[in-house]
């Protein structure tokens, strides 16, 4: 009998601390039901003292997760972990995962602590963490700059405190794979009570190494894996999901280990995250980017025409990617359209769902075939971005090669239209700079691209815009048959991003 490997999906909490990924809180429920679907073992909802918005997300999030574990992040505190608790504590099973660094670099400039009291305070925190709940999780944040000697007897004593999983993050992802295991095989020797515990890791990708240190890891005898879908996270992100499944499942001869990720649902899950951050997943990302089954020399379509095994070691299928997705059309009626968002997994509530079929008729009437992406497109867009302070009412724009680009817009700003008229460079600056006008916004520009949902050149473009204010980054999407549409779109929904961002960090 192989063992598990548990898959702890934070992509609702280290994720959302990737520059630029804020979720509201219905984005953040859409996800945690697709993680649900995915079957991951626990979902990491957030850090529910870090704000308001992030404390009502879990809570949320919670009523509506039915087989994983939901977990709370919260630091060795009194008030973090209650709020954890807070938060958590409906789950059909609650986790609370509390956290201390360890290492003398954030004991003397972060903690401003000796090690005495960052382990007492580590045994604090679990134990009365347990007196709340029957599942905690103990991180020696930076564990692989700490001190071995030292970190060995702080997880010694929070297992004796009570926490039954037991995390090594590589915090700053400075380790590298045959370093890691042996940290690995290191913490099962001399930790007093591992034997009772699950093992786990966390990996940071700043080496480009999360991956490889995570399967190092469980080579070694750990068996959790803590991850984001896409590999989305703080800096150059986590480990991703989908390649740790994947090649647990692909080079089972070596890694003898199974996870209860559905794989078929892999896929649809990346893209959904991608189409709610903002993040585009890059083409050449394993498992889920747009070339990761593409051939593309002669040479290998010939083989691959001649037998699959000789370039394919997994089959697009295995992870849920289409042959094509083309499902509704112009003619498909109301009970079709809703069925089909059901089935993409949204649970939406009578009236969002004939708003999107509204919206999806007006499409419909100007694209033949209409995608699963463009149904996502319009349910996300449509009905679960965050509640807006700005919204596009009506966009004019003249272009071409022998006139000055003009862009006309009308825009609700607090429920009051307002419309001005400006000039650009091309149609989509002319466009940026109206609505900059209508907003009174400073937010820069850092980004802006532009990609089709789908194939052929009627498909909706799919515009990317990150925008920069006080240090801040926001990335926003918008979706439309009309690429300048798309652009005015993206540009608000990121501006609406900021808004939202504002109000959390005066929250915090
Ligand atoms: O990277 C890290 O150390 C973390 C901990 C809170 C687990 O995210
Ligand atoms: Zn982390």
């Amino acid at each position: 009998m192989k063992e598990q490997v548990k898959i702890f999906d934070t992509t609702l909490r280290d994720g959302e601390q990737s520059p630029g990924a804020a979720m509201n809180v219905a984005e953040k429920v859409r996800i945690a039901q697709q993680l649900d679907k995915l079957n991951v073992d626990i979902i990491e909802a957030g850090f529910p003292i870090s704000s308001e918005g992030d404390f009502e997300a879990v809570k949320e999030i919670v009523k509506t997760v039915r087989r994983s574990q939901v977990a709370a992040l919260a630091r060795t505190n009194r008030e973090d972990i209650e709020r954890a608790w807070g938060a958590v504590k409906f789950a059909k099973s609650p986790v609370i995962h509390t956290f201390i660094a360890t290492s003398d670099i954030h004991l003397k400039y972060k903690l401003r602590k000796t090690r005495q009291e960052v382990l007492n305070e580590a045994v604090k925190g679990v134990r009365h963490a347990r007196t709340l709940c029957g599942n905690v999780e103990f991180s020696a944040e930076d564990s692989t700059r700490s001190d071995v000697e030292f970190l060995c007897q702080v997880l010694s004593k929070a297992i004796e405190a009570g926490a039954t999983t037991i995390n090594i993050p590589d915090t700053v992802g400075y380790a590298i794979p045959s370093e890691f295991g042996e940290l690995i095989r290191t913490i099962r020797k001399r930790v007093q009570g591992i034997e009772k515990v699950t093992l786990s890791v966390h990996c940071h990708n700043d080496l480009g190494l999360a991956v490889a240190n995570s399967l190092a890891a469980i080579q070694n005898g750990a068996r959790q894996v803590e991850c984001t879908i896409n590999g989305i996270g703080e800096r150059a992100g986590n480990t991703s999901l989908e390649e740790v499944v994947m090649a647990i499942r692909t080079r089972n001869d070596l890694l003898r280990f199974h996870t209860r990720v559905i794989p078929k649902h892999l896929f649809a899950t990346s893209r959904l995250i991608s189409k709610i951050t903002g993040m585009v997943v890059q083409p050449n990302k394993a498992i889920v980017g747009a070339n990761a089954f593409a051939h593309e020399s002669g040479i290998h379509q010939d083989g691959i025409l001649k037998e699959k095994l000789t370039y394919e070691i997994m089959t697009p299928e295995s992870v849920g990617i289409p042959k094509t997705s083309i499902v509704l059309g112009k003619l498909s009626g109301r009970h079709a359209f809703k069925e089909r968002v059901r089935e993409l997994g949204y649970r939406l509530p009578e009236k969002d769902l004939e708003l999107a079929f509204n919206r999806f008729k007006q499409l419909a009437d100007k694209k033949r075939e209409i995608y699963d992406e463009d149904i996502e497109s319009i349910v996300v867009e449509e009905i679960l971005r965050m509640p807006h302070r700005f919204k596009l009412v009506y966009l004019n724009v003249i272009a071409g090669n022998v006139t000055v680009p003009t862009a006309t817009v009308q825009m609700e700003v607090d429920g009051k239209l307002i419309q001005e008229a400006g000039f650009g460079d091309g149609p989509v600056d002319a466009t940026f700079k109206t609505i900059k006008k209508i907003t009174r916004t400073k937010s820069k520009l850092l980004q802006f691209a532009i990609n089709a949902i789908t194939r052929g050149t009627e498909a909706q473009g799919e515009v990317t815009v990150r925008l920069e204010e006080k240090g801040y980054t926001v990335i926003g999407q918008g979706a439309d048959t009309d690429v300048i549409v798309a652009s005015a779109k993206a540009y608000i929904n990121a501006l609406n991003k900021m808004e939202f961002k504002k109000q959390k960090l005066v929250g915090m």
